[in-house]
């Protein structure tokens, strides 16, 4: 599904050159549940934004769905982007002037999939109830928990309907109760057929994932595609 070979990323300024991914080779099939744990600094975030087209290598190729994107223009990187990823993030990236509802609705101002207002209202509270919040779809994310934040954030991910989400430290701003209940919701999405990558500096969760990923000073140092950790669980 998505492929890496030698992924280089240089971030040069005019005095420095800082070498982000020194030669990434990584393949993600589809329906992985992906784990990448490293030290600070060591690459993780830069090997995100590159596979889901948010930033570009510098050396290397990426392919996706059979795709070699380094032959595209921005606008189809742009298009591939929205059709194929949801992101997460730390610190959620909620909109404060919206409410939960709109938040969740707003990726598809951009997306190439024409659903009528009411379709993507529809499809919105499907996925707000879906992560819990039905209660809340009005308030907004100054009036949720943590993890409410991150399960909404999640739901605006998923609007598109992305076959992969990419999750930097999901639970890295939650207490490990709320953070338990983030990772249990994602291994419901990739039961239900989406894959995930995910970024973790927790080690339990991290070990939970199909395939785990270790990097240090931007290189892959391990990847552990052994155990049955997702049938055991379930
Ligand atoms: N836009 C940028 N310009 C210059 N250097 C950058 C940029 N983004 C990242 N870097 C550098 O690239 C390296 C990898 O950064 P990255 O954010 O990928 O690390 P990380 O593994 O996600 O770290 P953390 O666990 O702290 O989030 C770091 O040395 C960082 O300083
Ligand atoms: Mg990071």
């Amino acid at each position: 599904m998505i492929e890496l070979t030698d992924i280089c990323k240089v971030f040069s300024t005019d005095e420095i050159e800082t070498y982000a991914l020194n030669g990434i080779n990584l393949k993600v099939e589809k329906g992985d549940f992906v784990s990448v744990m490293g030290p600070s600094g060591c690459g993780k975030s830069t090997l995100l934004n590159i596979i889901g087209l948010l930033d570009t290598p510098t050396g290397g190729r990426l392919t996706v769905e059979g795709t070699d994107t380094g032959g595209l223009t921005d606008k189809e990187l742009a298009r591939m982007r929205n059709g194929e990823f949801g992101f997460i993030f730390q610190s959620f990236h909620l909109i404060p002037s919206l409410n939960i509802l709109q938040n969740v609705e707003l990726p598809m101002l951009y997306s190439h999939e024409k659903l009528t207002s009411r379709e993507i209202r529809e499809r919105a509270m499907g996925l707000i109830e879906k992560v819990g919040l039905e209660s809340r779809a009005k308030h907004h994310a100054s009036q949720l928990s943590g993890g409410q934040c991150q399960r909404a954030a999640i739901a605006r991910a998923m609007i598109t309907h992305p076959h992969v989400l990419l999750a930097d430290e999901p639970t890295g701003n939650l207490d490990s109760r709320m953070g338990r209940e983030i990772m249990d919701l994602l291994i419901r999405l990739n039961v239900e057929g989406t894959t995930i990558v995910m970024v973790t500096h927790d080690a339990k969760l991290a070990s939970e994932a199909t395939v785990r990923v270790t990097m240090s000073d931007g290189e892959i140092t391990s990847v552990d595609r052994s155990g049955m950790q997702k049938t055991e669980m379930r």
